[in-house]
């Protein structure tokens, strides 16, 4: 017989804990921010492989056919679209594609931050983003938001005294269109003034923009990166929430003095080649129609949950109503402890993430909660939202009432 070898006393410093046996998902999937089916134009993404790899599929024989940046059909699809939509201009050549935006953040983190520095972030943020940063030693330091986002009052404030103490912030990172988990879009207003404080102060911006396809009206103000013509600014973007998560496609926009240094970090051989070629096939002729047809979706499925949400909790459940995004964030009555909730609920085959995962101000979002619409089908939504109701119920004692039955 083997004997066992033991790994541990191997591993290198700073590894984070094993990862959990997955064991499926689980009835009621409201984590993870997967998007709904209904997405997924599985007939014309079919029609762009066959035509892409009859034309150039032997290219795959080679690394980074078109240059190390990516596909170059995508980055110039990727130009057009950004132009239209965010009113960036840009080059092909001020674009490197990444796998799905969480390399473009890690790529960011490699650049700019190292252990003992400080970045300014959104209160309540991208949970990853969070855990990256945590893992780093980087100083995170949450300025609390509005409905629109960022409180730029409390960001001058809070720029005013790092400066003070003689610390000057590497970033300051934003999801200004679609705010990952609250769902605000910053005004062209706030934006010019978030780009006057970080100028002042010497500090760049990092703009997130996975979710700004997903704006029910289709329009938004212009991005960051735009309104300060690049200078400053890295912008980077996502097919995960209009096309699927799991084709880990994303983007980087930044000036080439700081592009070119995250393409040499980039140091993975390249994105899939197969998927960036599909993505550029499909995205030429068809992205501004499915757009808007994915946010139809999407916005239905949100008025389903906040109608279950209301019909369920009543009034103990405090939420908005989005302009977009795949995303409800919740405040439910301030004794409910949203860690505890979110394991009970899941025994009962609900995942909900807890807002203390979702921001820094763990004491402020303990009553909060994320809620991912996109993927569950209505009728699974309002039975998930019942089910969820009935355990917080169960363990906090709220919501009295349910569908307007009184509940022992
Ligand atoms: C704000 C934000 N940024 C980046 C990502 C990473 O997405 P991906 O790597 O799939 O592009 C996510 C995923 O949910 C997100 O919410």
């Amino acid at each position: 017989m083997t004997a066992p070898f033991d790994v541990v006393p191997l591993l290198a410093p700073d590894t984070p804990p094993p990862a959990l046996k997955w064991n499926g998902f689980p009835k009621y999937n409201f984590i993870g921010g997967h998007i709904a089916t209904e997405q997924v134009p599985v007939d014309q993404l079919i029609e762009a492989a066959t035509t892409v790899l009859r034309r150039e599929g032997a290219m795959l024989s080679t690394y980074n056919h078109t240059g190390p940046l990516g596909y170059r059909p995508l980055r110039e699809f990727l130009v057009r679209k950004l132009k239209s939509h965010a009113a960036i201009d840009c080059s092909a050549d001020e674009i490197l594609i990444t796998s799905g935006s969480t390399q473009g953040l890690a790529l960011v983190n490699s650049l700019l931050v190292g252990k003992g520095d400080t970045i300014l972030v959104e209160q309540e943020t991208y949970g990853s983003a969070i855990i990256r940063l945590v893992r780093i030693g980087v100083n995170a330091i949450g300025i609390p938001l509005d409905n629109e986002g960022m409180r730029l009052d409390l960001l001058k404030q809070k720029l005013e005294e790092l400066k003070q103490k003689g610390v000057k912030p590497k970033y300051i990172y934003t999801i200004p269109t679609v705010q990952n988990p609250t769902g605000g879009i910053l005004s062209e207003a706030r934006r010019a003034e978030l780009l006057k404080l970080a100028a002042e102060h010497g500090v760049m911006i990092f703009e997130d923009e996975c979710y700004s396809d997903l704006v029910w009206t289709n329009k938004r103000p212009p991005s960051l990166y735009a309104m300060a013509k690049g200078e400053g600014v890295i912008f980077i973007g996502s097919f995960s929430k209009s096309l699927g998560p799991a084709l880990r496609v994303g983007y980087i926009v930044a000036k080439w003095d700081v592009l070119s240094r995250l393409q040499a970090l980039k140091q993975d051989a390249g994105t899939g080649a197969l998927e960036q070629m599909v993505l550029a096939e499909y995205c030429s002729k068809h992205f501004a129609d499915h757009v808007i047809r994915s946010n139809k979706v999407l916005s239905r499925k949100l008025q389903v949950l906040r109608e279950a949400l209301a019909e369920q909790f009543g009034t103990s459940a405090e939420f908005g109503d989005p302009p977009g995004g795949i995303y409800l964030w919740i405040k439910l009555p301030d004794d409910v402890d949203t860690m505890k909730l979110a394991q009970a609920a899941l025994a009962a085959g609900v995942s909900l993430n807890p807002g203390p995962e979702w921001s820094t101000n763990k004491q402020h979002a303990r009553c909060r909660l994320r809620l991912c619409f996109a993927n569950p089908e209505p009728e699974t939504i309002k039975q998930g939202v019942a089910v969820l109701a009935e355990v917080c119920r169960r363990e906090f004692g709220v919501p009295l009432r349910s569908a307007n039955v009184e509940k022992a």
